[in-house]
């Protein structure tokens, strides 16, 4: 089917099919680069929200309620709450955190109110610590922070998100443990015990965030990570190193003793305020790096979308030129060969110049145009010379053909006027001979004109008088014709005329003229025998299944075998006075009334002429 479309329309398909692949590649493209952005989006409102959980960290761990006058605490806590609450509400239901935020709020709320017992304090500080450190995981979860696929933001993610939580909830866990020591003026082997795990797992933590910090410097290529970083980390390092290192000392100097909790106070406090500081400055490099990525992605779709705007303009463009100059051309190419074909003019030409295959086809297709105009005009000029001379050789056959038939009613008016002078000359004139002299001079002249008109009718190709005709009848009415001929000839005559021979439809006058030539040459033909009868014989017979014979046979010098051949030419004669032109029109009538005319050697002398004609009657009668 398809190849049976014309072209334009194929380049319309072949367009149409390119602007959906190009749509649905460029549909492709940005759905994956917004999914992308999307993404590191959601990450970015994670990251925000851990901010607001960092400030819920730093008052846990740095501010005990009594420290601060009473209105000032509940003033500042209540920023904390409201900074905490409005962060979950403007996430618009975006992370599944809200219940954890719930917990969050009410553990802060009765951490901080004023009616709390300071021995339920460092719970309700665990309890907070613990319920914000799931907060931060599930935000982490929640906003693909933990999904991160980039090397740097993977690790950075993973301390902001696991690692410095963990690391705050246990050192608020090993401060509140301190404190409870301290409170209690001595160090109970259960608590010396959990604070060296507590010490254990703050180093793996330590040792972990550095890890991971190594590893996001190392998926960083242009260092500005680590340059950052680097610094802030070596600090909260060092701090809690020495904090740990001097808990250790305490524990095992002072494991009768106690501890003195004051004197950890200003190290726990530089502990959690460099983490908080590391905290800070980790999320302001995820943010940063985000963003950054945010931007990389969006720069790439601009990029991609105009590359693929550039390319999908020059494709319209090439399928513009193409429609230009192929398909049109082709149209035109085909239009003018249709006009040449319905209006035969071939001086139409196509207009197209160029050098490509089609320039060359209009060239060629010009050229054969031009071949045609002229073969035409050739043939046109052959034609009527073809024409002229075929008026001229039907005037000269008609000429020749009437010059041929009248010649007989000619000679027999000469004849028929010689006796009349002469039964005129005689001294008592016999007036009735002369009278019948003188009708068959009339009879004569008719048979004259109707010869002429018969034969003038015959090559205007009117369409002819027929009517039905006998041809014993006619056979009789020659007989009579060449009477005279045939007794100063001394022919013997014999007809046999089938008394029941069916009509013919025919140009009565035509074929009386067949019958004349016919029996004149057989007469001819035997002037000049001697030794044997002149015989001429008269044969008409059925032909079988629907036709008449008519033989007319004489025992003449015959035929040679290679005039045999020529007799029915026109102007073929072997007599002297001859003109040849006597079987030609016989030939001619009687095809013209579809029948045939031949000739054959006649036995043992002279020659036989044949000729067969459809028997039938005029419809109607
Ligand atoms: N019965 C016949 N026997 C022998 N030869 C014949 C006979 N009839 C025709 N021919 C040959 O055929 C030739 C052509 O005959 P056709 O009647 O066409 O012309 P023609 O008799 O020569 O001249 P004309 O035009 O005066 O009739 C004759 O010249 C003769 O040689
Ligand atoms: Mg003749």
């Amino acid at each position: 089917m398809f190849k049976n479309l014309r072209t334009s329309t194929k380049l319309f398909i072949l367009c149409s099919m390119f602007i959906i692949l190009v749509g649905v590649t460029t549909y492709g493209l940005v759905a994956e680069k917004q999914i992308a952005i999307t993404f590191a989006r959601k990450e970015l409102v994670g990251n925000q929200y851990l901010t607001v959980l960092r400030g819920v960290y730093a008052a846990i761990l740095t501010r005990r309620p009594r420290d601060e006058p009473a209105a000032q605490q509940s003033e500042s806590a209540d920023r904390i709450l409201k900074a905490l609450s409005r962060a979950e509400s403007d996430l618009g239901g975006l992370l599944q955190t809200a219940e954890l935020e719930r917990a969050l709020a009410a553990t802060l709320r009765e951490l901080w109110s004023s009616k709390v017992e300071d021995e339920n304090t460092d719970t309700l500080i665990l309890d907070a610590l613990a319920k914000a450190r799931n907060l931060a995981l599930r935000i982490g979860d929640d906003s693909n922070l933990t999904l991160d696929p980039d090397l740097d933001t993977y690790y950075l993610q993973n301390i902001v998100v696991v690692m410095l939580p963990t690391f705050l909830d246990q050192i608020g866990e090993m401060q509140a443990l301190v404190r409870a020591a301290a409170a209690a003026g001595m160090t109970a082997g259960e608590d010396r015990v959990r604070l060296l795990v507590l010490d254990g797992l703050l180093r793996s933590t330590a040792d972990g965030i550095r890890s991971n910090l190594e590893a996001g410097y190392r998926g960083q290529a242009d260092g500005s990570l680590k340059q950052a970083l680097h610094r802030v980390y070596a600090t909260m390092n060092e701090t809690t190193d020495s904090y740990l290192a001097r808990m250790r000392t305490s524990v095992a100097d002072g494991a009768s003793d106690g501890l003195d909790a004051s004197a950890f106070a200003s190290g726990y406090a530089s502990v959690v305020g460099n983490a908080i500081d590391a905290w800070s400055t980790a999320q302001t490099e995820l943010d940063r790096l985000l963003r950054q990525r945010i931007s990389g992605l969006r720069g790439k779709l601009f990029y991609s979308l105009m590359l693929i705007g550039v390319l999908g303009s020059l494709s319209i463009l090439v399928a513009v030129m193409t429609h230009r100059h192929i398909v049109r051309p082709l149209e035109r190419l085909e239009g003018i060969a249709r006009t040449v074909r319905e209006t035969k003019n071939y001086n139409l030409r196509i207009d197209h110049h160029n050098n490509d295959e089609i320039g060359r086809l209009a060239v060629a297709f010009n050229g054969m145009l031009s071949e045609l105009a002229a073969a035409r005009e050739r043939e046109m000029s052959e034609h009527s010379e073809a024409a002229r001379v075929s008026r001229l050789t039907t005037m000269g056959a008609m000429t020749a053909s009437i010059a041929h038939e009248i010649n007989q009613p000619l000679a027999a008016i000469v004849a028929n006027g010689n006796a009349g002078l002469r039964w005129l000359a005689n001294a008592s004139p016999d007036l009735d001979e002369v009278c019948a002299s003188l009708k068959r001079i009339v009879s004569d002249g008719h048979r004259a004109s109707q010869v002429i008109g018969s034969i003038r009718a015959m090559f205007k190709k009117d369409s002819q008088e027929r009517a039905d005709v006998s041809l014993n009848d006619l056979v009789h009415e020659v007989t009579a014709l060449v009477q005279a001929e045939i007794q100063s000839r001394r022919v013997t005559l014999k007809t046999e005329l089938l008394q029941e021979l069916p009509p013919v439809v025919a140009d009565r006058v035509q074929l009386r003229q067949v019958f004349l030539n016919l029996m004149v040459n057989a007469i001819e033909a035997m002037g000049s025998v001697t030794h044997r009868a002149r015989l001429l014989r008269v044969k008409s017979e059925i032909h079988e299944p629907d036709g008449v014979l008519i033989t007319v046979q004489d025992s003449g010098i015959g035929i040679g075998p290679t005039e045999m051949e020529r007799i029915f030419d026109a102007f073929f004669t072997t007599k002297s006075d001859g003109m040849g032109m006597g079987l030609a029109i016989c030939r001619s009538i009687i095809e013209a009334h579809g029948g045939r005319l031949w000739a054959s050697p006649g036995t043992p002398h002279g020659s036989v002429f044949y000729f067969v004609l459809p028997s039938g009657r005029v419809s109607g009668k």
